[in-house]
């Protein structure tokens, strides 16, 4: 059983996966975990993602995910980065990464293989991204594309954020998600985008639980 969830940033995915994920004893992959440790490797380096090394780096950048008790582990060139690719200067590089055709065609294989393992081993597997119910799993079980309202997204940022010791304004997390919404929607290479056969579920008036009801309704339906 695959089930791919895509939508943009603040929508509500990595919580709901995670949630179905456990409630349906199926694995977890974040794949934006993966385009966040390729853009630590940038950052690391103190470089621009325009600059001519970058693209050397990312070819280099040796970039793993591990599953413990289930949840994602990522490793940068066999270091633990799971807790650093969660900066927000992380996420913005990340973004600017994922533009770059030869490093998506490398996760979009890598993801491919991650997938197949972990579906033979579990059972079933949720996913969540951009691009996976458009060009990673095309032929997913299940597809969902989850949207929010902008001002929805920011408040929750904006809770994340002062959960973690953060004050940043309101105005300024909406402009952040407006031009990373801007960017993942707009490339040239697989954007954001909502697949064909895919279930649009709007998460703005939704609590957690009500959201992972929904899919695990889904999942049932086809069981
Ligand atoms: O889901 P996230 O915010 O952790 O993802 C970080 C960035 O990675 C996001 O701005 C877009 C990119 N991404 C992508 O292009 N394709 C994916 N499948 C997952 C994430």
């Amino acid at each position: 059983m695959i089930i791919a969830i895509d939508g943009p940033a603040g929508s509500g995915k990595s919580t709901t996966a995670r949630a179905v994920a456990n409630a349906a004893n199926y694995a977890h992959l974040d794949t934006g975990a993966m385009y966040r440790a390729a853009g630590l490797a940038i950052q690391q380096k103190g470089i621009s993602v325009e600059d001519r090394e970058a693209e050397r780096i990312l070819e280099n950048a040796d970039i793993e995910i591990a599953f413990d008790s289930g949840s994602t582990a990522v490793f940068l060139d066999g270091i633990d980065v799971t807790d650093s690719i969660r900066a927000s200067e992380v996420g913005r590089i990340a973004s600017q990464v994922a533009t770059l055709q030869k490093l998506r065609d490398r996760m979009v294989d890598q993801q491919r293989t991650i997938i197949d393992r972990l579906e033979k081993r579990y059972g079933g597997v949720v996913i969540e991204g951009r691009d996976i119910g458009t060009v990673v799993v095309p032929n997913a079980d299940l597809k969902f594309f989850m949207t929010a309202t902008i001002e929805e997204r920011a408040r929750r940022r904006m809770a994340q954020l002062s959960d973690s010791g953060a004050s940043v304004s309101m105005n300024t997390i909406i402009r952040e998600i407006e031009d990373r919404d801007e960017r993942d929607r707009n490339r040239e290479v697989a954007p954001l985008a909502c697949a064909e056969d895919a279930l649009i579920l709007d998460t703005t008036e939704l609590s957690m639980s009500e959201q992972v009801r929904e899919i695990i309704n889904q999942i049932n339906q086809i069981h």
